[in-house]
């Protein structure tokens, strides 16, 4: 299961999304918004973080006006990696080096065209593991309030 959440300056990202995790058959959860009306882009980022983090949802897919503000409310979700992309390789990367569990992206930002492939990079690509485990590890231990300084 997919998560995706939005708000009213994400929206019009939304059915290239979709259209994405129709094209990969991916079933998702769609936890709004669900029209143009202003809201506060927190709220669907904690709501879509929480399945992510709670382990409904695999993976999640963010949008905002920028990708910035859902991101950052979502990376405040405990066991959430969430990374605001713009381009394919960092899509890529944070998935296969960083598990990034969530993708944020603004809507005023990216066409939908390279939505479409920002999702499906971030979709299709696996985490590596090996050396790149130790170190989300350790963003983990900095996630629950540890430190890495001896
Ligand atoms: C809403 O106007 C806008 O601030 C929001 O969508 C987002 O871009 C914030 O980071």
């Amino acid at each position: 299961m997919i998560a995706i959440g939005c708000d009213h300056a994400g929206i019009d990202l939304k059915p290239a999304v979709i259209e994405v995790l129709e094209e990969l058959g991916l079933p998702y959860r769609d936890f709004g918004t669900f029209d143009h009306t202003s809201v506060d882009y927190p709220v669907y980022g904690e709501l879509a973080a929480r399945s992510v983090a709670n382990g409904e949802c695999e993976l999640g897919i963010l949008m905002c006006g920028t990708g910035v503000g859902i991101g950052i409310a979502a990376n405040k979700v405990h066991g959430v990696r969430c990374v605001m992309c713009t381009d394919c390789y960092s899509a890529l990367m944070s998935r296969e080096h960083n598990n990034a569990n969530m993708l944020a992206m603004g809507a005023r930002v990216v066409g939908s065209e390279l939505a479409k492939m920002l999702v499906r990079t971030f979709l299709t690509t696996s985490f590596n593991g090996e050396r790149h485990a130790r170190r989300v590890g350790q963003i983990m231990t900095l996630d629950e309030g540890g430190t890495l300084q001896g």
